[in-house]
């Protein structure tokens, strides 16, 4: 793979910034859904299970898989779907910060990336994560 240009695009409530080989007018696909969240004490630290479920579009495959880890690690962990990554971070108590990434190839060698990330307490099963960071990289 060569790492021919990095493409960092900055998304605002405005939309996507033009030239950008991720095209979308108002995707579905900029906000995931969180089912089943759950967090619970195990042994010293605090793990987590949820659910998460993107909307397919043209340009962005869709998904929908379990998510489990712990708070033992601030590394990514893939979830059932290994395009689907998750960490949860403590925040100040009772908030757990979320982040989600999604990694995905396309045309054989383009390679995707989107991240998220939402503040929620463990008592909040349903919430949804907006997709706040794009990168493509060819
Ligand atoms: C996602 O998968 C779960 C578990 O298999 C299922 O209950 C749910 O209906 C699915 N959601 C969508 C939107 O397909
Ligand atoms: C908690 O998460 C860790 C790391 O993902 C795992 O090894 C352990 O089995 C989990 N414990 C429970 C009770 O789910
Ligand atoms: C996991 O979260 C618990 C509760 O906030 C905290 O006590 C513990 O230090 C955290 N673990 C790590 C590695 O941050
Ligand atoms: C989550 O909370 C932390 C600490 O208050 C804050 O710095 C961060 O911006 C919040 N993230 C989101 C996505 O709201």
């Amino acid at each position: 793979m060569q790492f021919l240009t990095l493409l960092p695009l900055a998304l605002s409530t405005l939309g996507l910034v033009s030239a950008s080989p991720i095209r979308r007018e108002e995707s579905p696909a900029l906000t995931w859904h969180v089912s089943n969240f759950h967090v619970f004490h195990a042994s010293n630290n605090f793990n987590y299970t949820f659910n998460i479920y993107g909307v397919g579009t043209a340009n962005t495959p869709g998904f929908n898989t379990t998510c489990t880890g712990s708070n033992a690690t601030t590394d990514l962990t893939s979830c059932d779907d290994p395009l689907i990554k998750s960490r949860i971070l403590s925040e100040q108590y009772p908030l757990w910060n979320v982040r989600v990434e999604h990694e995905w190839i396309k045309d054989g060698d383009m390679e995707f990336y989107t991240y998220g990330e939402h503040n929620v307490t463990s008592a909040t099963p349903q919430f949804t994560i907006p997709v706040t960071q794009e990168y493509g990289v060819a």
